[in-house]
């Protein structure tokens, strides 16, 4: 049997993520779910946000599902996400965007770069150290080599003229797509910003370092509308993280107005790596039509609940759209 560690986590995390549940359902899913209470709220309730043991428990499931965690502004407190991804060494971030004119997938680096956690915070300097390694470069190139041999194009995104970490990505990036015989160019970050707003249906597959992928990402859901409606895979060789790319907008938790999309989008990119791909299309086909309908909630200019917008997907899940 499957099993599925289920993380609502804090704010519209939980609400996002029985939306995803009730899509799942509607599919005929069927695995273990694994409830876990992590993340801001219970941090406040006993002091621990994420025990050794859920770690085990994560590790145990297949995989998690994952809504959102409050990560409050205590140096003392360590982002939960940020714990995960390094412990179960999820290091390949594969976001996709889509829309009528757009199709593109970031691929993000997801254990190193400036996300390092090695530090020196004084009173008047404060470091951060940006790690670049050949080994991590060369499996986030690897997996984004791999999506782009079934697609178009790879587009390296760095700042090498700037950053020397980043001509060792750069090189590393080249030489995996030349042995792969992936097509492919680059391009400097501050560029790619540009041309994503400009000319987003330039791009097919982009791989980039850690901070890059996570700005460069929310500009890509700026641009389709709404942080709302993106979804991610945090990818390990053993383990993988399924999370709608927002946080967990605390502004309108339990108002029952969050975009579930983004969550829904999530479940279908794990039911996709389940290989359950019929599944995964007919998921992503009821939310193209709901979005279509306009069955949208207020990020997107609508009037919709979450629980409507949830209900508009389960229904042409039912009618076998499309
Ligand atoms: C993301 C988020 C996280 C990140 C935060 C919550 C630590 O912004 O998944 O994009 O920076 O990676
Ligand atoms: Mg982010």
């Amino acid at each position: 049997m499957r099993r599925v560690a289920v993380v609502g986590g804090d704010g519209i995390g939980p609400e996002v993520i029985r939306s995803a549940l009730l899509v799942l359902d509607s599919v005929g899913f069927a695995a273990d779910m694994v409830p876990l209470d992590v993340g801001f709220a219970r941090w406040r309730r006993t002091g621990t946000a994420l025990a050794q043991e859920d770690l085990e428990t994560m590790r145990r499931c297949n995989c998690i599902l994952f809504g959102a965690i409050t990560t409050p502004p205590d140096p003392a407190y360590r982002s939960v996400l940020l714990r995960i991804r390094k412990d179960l060494d999820l290091y390949a971030n594969i976001r996709p965007f889509h829309s009528s004119r757009i199709d593109l997938v970031i691929v993000r680096e997801n254990t190193e770069g400036l996300y390092s956690g090695i530090e020196e915070i004084g009173q008047e300097e404060a470091r951060t150290v940006r790690v670049i390694t050949r080994a991590g470069s060369r499996r986030i190139a690897a997996a984004a080599c791999q999506l782009a041999s079934r697609r178009r194009r790879l587009t390296i995104v760095h700042k090498s003229n700037v950053l020397k970490s980043d001509t060792l990505f750069l090189e590393t990036c080249r030489e995996e797509a030349r042995a792969a015989g992936v097509s492919h160019d680059d391009m400097l970050v501050d560029a790619a910003a540009y041309n994503l707003v400009l000319r987003p249906e330039r791009f097919d597959v982009m791989v980039t370092t850690n901070l890059f992928g996570d700005i460069l990402s929310d500009e890509m859901a700026g641009v389709l509308g709404s942080l709302g409606l993106c979804s991610s895979a945090n990818l390990g060789e053993r383990h993988a993280l399924f999370e709608p790319i927002h946080g967990s907008a605390p502004d309108i938790a339990g108002r029952g107005v969050a975009n579930p999309v983004g969550a829904v989008r999530s479940a279908a990119m794990m039911l996709e790596w389940f290989g359950l791909s019929e599944e995964s299309r007919l998921v992503e086909a009821a939310v193209q039509s709901c979005l279509a309908k306009g069955m949208v909630t207020p990020d997107l200019g609508g009037s919709c609940t979450t629980e409507q917008a949830t209900a508009c997907i389960c229904q042409a899940i039912s009618r076998g759209l499309p």
